[in-house]
């Protein structure tokens, strides 16, 4: 069956979180995959489509609220003024909610802000298990083999329905034995858990509020208290430091390949790989060691990414080749070549079958179809026409100290290898540049652009001035004995 959707979702993301030892970052925007720990929380509670979704902020509330505000704009804050506990957070959610008149008739879900693997598919299982039981609250837990720092789920000898949540700090050497633990993540009727946290105290080894103390209260009330256990307990890793974080990077990591894998993409080396959450491929793109896809990246159909590739929020078109290369918002069309060893900046636009070769840096710049820059280049504020060539060790001069200039190169031009071009400048269809030249003024379509000094010999100039040497040894010899030649 399938439940409606909740009233609220509340997502705790108020702590500290003194564990992860950062004197900047609140741990929950700590990222992992392209999103932050409390950012997946939130992605999963807005695949349920919540009618309120709910972030209670406390420690270093202004960055959480403005990465909130970016990210997830449908996510409202309500903030807790002092943390002293997940109970006394998610009191000051249901009173910000009370306050806007939301009545709470129905589910509410609570989550804590730090486990990034959980799913709405989780959330959703959870809330139907919830609404079909007719239960008061259901505990998402799970059985895990080091359950060190979690609550633990005490059972009825019996029956084995819950009783209640100990803490760890608060638990019995017997207790501490269970490897059932809760995930932080329940299902609550929502006023009954507007009446529990009425009656939390803090008689316990943190002085602190506990949320997970209102599955006894509402036990003792006669509510029905009933437990999911996930399938997979890796789902609700909570991060309470940065060993656990990466730890979580890596399982969501492996998950996204694997997603990746299935979609028809080869992974060559899933260990040295790694991929963000909002990353889209096409069947057969082909990912090689080593390699970092980031942001909204769009691998085409067929495309072959790495080794050694950092892409951030670029596209590859289909078939296009891309080695030893970081791209940052660059698009890369299909069939391009790029690499190895290029350094792809935001703007840069390589039309179909175009080529950024090894050495080669381009900044808001488009390359036309089949345009080639192959070696040792800048390319910086440039229009490349269709066909054109761009000679080894070429620069676009696109920077005078207070400005940037653009310079543009027409289509089918055949440009020089170690032009300067002094923009801004144009370089018309057609034309050519000689190798070695400073171009700075418009060269016109098809002719021939040179400026650059007459070459002059000086004769037997090593013999005189540097004799002895090898280098004058190898010149006599080759002037058959007669150095003055
Ligand atoms: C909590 C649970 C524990 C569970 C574990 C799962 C309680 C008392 N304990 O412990 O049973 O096994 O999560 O990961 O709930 N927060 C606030 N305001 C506060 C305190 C915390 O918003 O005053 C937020 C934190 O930002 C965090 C979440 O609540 O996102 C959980 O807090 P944390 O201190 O990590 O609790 P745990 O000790 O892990
Ligand atoms: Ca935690």
């Amino acid at each position: 069956m399938s439940a409606n959707p909740p009233v609220a979702v509340i997502v705790l993301a108020a702590g500290e979180g003194s564990r992860m030892k950062s004197t900047t970052l609140p741990k929950v925007l700590h990222p992992i995959c392209g999103r932050s720990l409390v950012g997946h929380v939130v992605a999963a509670a807005e695949e349920l489509a919540p009618q309120q979704l709910v972030v209670v902020i406390g420690h270093l509330r202004e960055l959480v609220a403005e990465h909130l505000a970016e990210h997830h704009p449908a996510a409202r804050t309500v903030v807790q003024e002092q943390q002293n506990g997940t109970g006394s957070a998610a009191r000051t959610a249901l009173e910000a909610l009370a306050a806007d008149g939301v009545a709470l008739d129905g589910t509410v879900l609570v989550a804590t802000g730090d486990t990034p693997l959980l799913t709405g598919e989780t959330l959703r299982a959870l809330a139907e298990q919830h609404a079909a039981q007719g239960n008061g609250v259901t505990v998402l837990t799970a059985v895990v083999p080091d359950p060190t720092g979690y609550g633990r789920i005490l059972r009825h000898p019996a029956d084995g329905s819950v009783t209640a949540i100990v803490e760890h700090k608060d638990a019995s050497p017997e207790q501490r034995e269970l490897r059932e633990i809760n995930s932080g993540v329940y299902a609550f009727e929502g006023k009954l858990l507007a009446e529990a946290l009425g009656r939390i105290g803090t008689d316990n080894a943190q002085g602190e509020e506990y949320l997970t103390d209102t599955l006894h209260i509402l036990r003792s009330a006669g509510h029905r208290v009933g437990a999911v256990v996930a399938e997979d307990h890796r789902d609700i890793l909570g991060i309470n430091d940065r060993v656990q974080l990466a730890e979580a990077r890596r399982l969501l990591n492996d998950r996204l390949l694997e997603r990746a894998m299935r979609a028809g993409v080869t992974v060559v080396d899933p260990a040295s790989t790694w991929i963000d959450v909002q990353v889209g491929y096409q069947p057969d793109a082909v990912v090689l060691p080593n390699t970092q896809l980031q942001g909204a990246t769009r691998l085409g159909e067929g495309c072959r990414v790495g080794p050694n590739c950092t892409l951030t929020d670029t596209v590859v078109g289909a078939g296009a080749q891309v080695s030893n290369t970081t791209a940052d918002r660059a698009e890369i069309g299909e069939r391009c070549e790029v690499g190895p060893y290029a350094y792809l900046r935001p703007g840069a636009r390589l039309a179909r079958k175009a080529k950024a070769g090894t050495y080669v840096e381009i900044k808001n710049s488009e390359l036309g179809e089949g345009a080639k820059v192959p070696h040792l280049s800048y390319i910086g504020d440039a229009t490349i026409g269709e066909g054109t060539n761009i000679g080894a060790a070429s620069v676009t001069v696109n920077y005078d100290g207070v400005n940037k200039h653009r310079t543009v190169i027409g289509a089918h031009c055949r440009t020089g290898s170690d032009n300067m071009f002094i923009a801004p400048v144009t370089v018309g269809d057609g034309a050519y540049t000689a190798a070695g030249s400073v171009i700075i003024s418009d060269v016109p379509p098809g002719a021939l652009g040179v400026s650059r000094a007459q070459q002059r010999n000086v004769a037997g100039w090593v013999a005189r001035k540097r004799p002895g040497t090898a280098a004058a040894e190898a010149a006599t010899a080759a002037l058959d004995g007669t150095p003055e030649a």
